[in-house]
């Protein structure tokens, strides 16, 4: 559905920043320089992106860390707030908003997100998650439904519920199974005729989900034979349901001017000092609870966590660096999230080194 927002524009592989609004962005490590979500910090990256072309930002919502040395993301920026922020320090780069279904009312998310899109002139997105987060639920006092598919259908009528309030002009009342209003609607809409929407999931329903109501479907690659399938069933079978639907993915960047620097460095922050007690917490709670890995891609992506929270990782020079790229590229992906250990320190020399090697490979356009 094009726009003007950059996440239709003509790239062949988009790129976002992805977690910077939380404590140690991606990277389970103890490492001094490790992010720090300060605002500052992310006023600083988002001009940056914004002024090198990077499509997006998006956000984690979290509320209850993962404990360990550094409490993994116990220090978190509310991700519409966030938004909202993050819109008035820039112009064209779109923001997502995540929300977690299960504990904001549509009507809330309706309204805010109308807000900061007239605030930002059209760029903001949502990133809807249905939930598996037990510890958050347990702190909410809302039960996690123990049926994954019931998670999917209430947020199935959450977002139903949204998109009435973003398209109707009368009050109307809702009768649904989860929620009930009478004479219901938020004015303004928001400023796109159509916000882009993120689905974050891997099991079979959240892409189901995503196939009947989101842009894209956010999921984890786990190899480019995995990623080239995704993309074909995804486009598959939302083309069969009329739709159109692409896939992002989210890796970890490590981007050096040799490859043993880049080697060496991934060692150090994500194997010598990784905060291995958040790493098997965090492990645990998605095997537990989320069905986007498998029970075999778990078991064998320690490091991947330690390195950033089961990202698809991209560590070398920039050659090698624009190289993986083109090939996660090369599976259909529409895009990728990046993380980087110190994203506003790091992002200068991607930015230097490997947004001209991608324009070279005709995956992006100059600004
Ligand atoms: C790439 C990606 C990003 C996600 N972002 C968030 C998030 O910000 N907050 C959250 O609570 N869950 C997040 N999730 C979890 C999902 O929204 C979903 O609840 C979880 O994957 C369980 O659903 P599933 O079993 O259908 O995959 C994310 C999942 C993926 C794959």
């Amino acid at each position: 559905m094009p726009g003007t927002n950059p996440m239709f524009n003509n790239n062949t592989l988009k790129l976002g920043i992805f977690s910077a609004n939380c404590s140690s962005g991606m990277a389970v490590t103890k490492v001094e320089e490790r992010w720090r979500n300060s605002w500052e910090n992310n006023i600083d990256l988002v001009q940056q992106c914004d002024e090198a072309g990077i499509e997006f930002m998006l956000p984690i919502a979290r509320w209850i860390g993962y404990g360990g040395d550094t409490d993994f993301h116990g220090g978190v920026l509310e991700t519409v707030t966030w938004a909202a922020g993050l819109l008035a320090h820039s112009k064209n780069i779109q923001v997502f908003a995540t929300v977690h279904t299960a504990f904001n009312h549509p009507i809330v998310t309706a309204k805010q997100l109308a807000t900061i899109d007239h605030l930002g002139g059209g760029r903001v997105g949502l990133n809807v998650v249905a939930g598996w987060n037990k510890p958050e639920y347990d702190a909410f006092g809302v039960d996690l439904p123990a049926e994954h598919a019931a998670r999917y259908e209430y947020a199935q009528e959450w977002f139903d519920y949204v998109q009435k309030l973003w398209t109707e002009d009368h009050a109307f009342d809702w009768n649904g199974k989860y929620f009930q209003g009478t004479g219901v609607y938020s004015n303004p809409h928001p400023v796109q005729k159509h916000v882009p929407i993120l689905n974050a999931a891997a099991s079979a329903e959240g892409r189901q989900f995503a196939m009947r109501n989101a842009d894209f479907l956010f999921t984890p690659v786990f190899d480019y034979e995995q990623g080239a399938e995704t993309v074909k069933e995804i486009k598959q079978n939302s083309a069969a349901a009329g739709r159109e639907v692409g896939v992002f993915t989210f890796c970890t960047v490590v981007c050096r001017p040799t490859q043993k620097e880049a080697d060496d460095y991934l060692d150090y922050y994500a194997n010598q000092h990784a905060d291995w007690e958040a790493v098997d917490y965090l492990m645990k709670l998605q095997g537990m609870h989320a069905q986007s890995f498998t029970p075999e891609a778990l078991a064998g992506f320690r490091d991947r966590f330690a390195a950033g929270h089961g990202g698809f990782p991209i560590v070398g020079t920039p050659d090698k660096v624009a190289d993986e790229l083109e090939k996660l590229s090369a599976t259909g992906i529409s895009g990728t999230t990046m993380a980087f250990v110190d994203y506003a320190k790091e992002f200068p020399y991607f930015r230097q080194e490997v947004l001209p090697r991608l324009e070279a490979k005709g995956l992006r356009q100059p600004v």
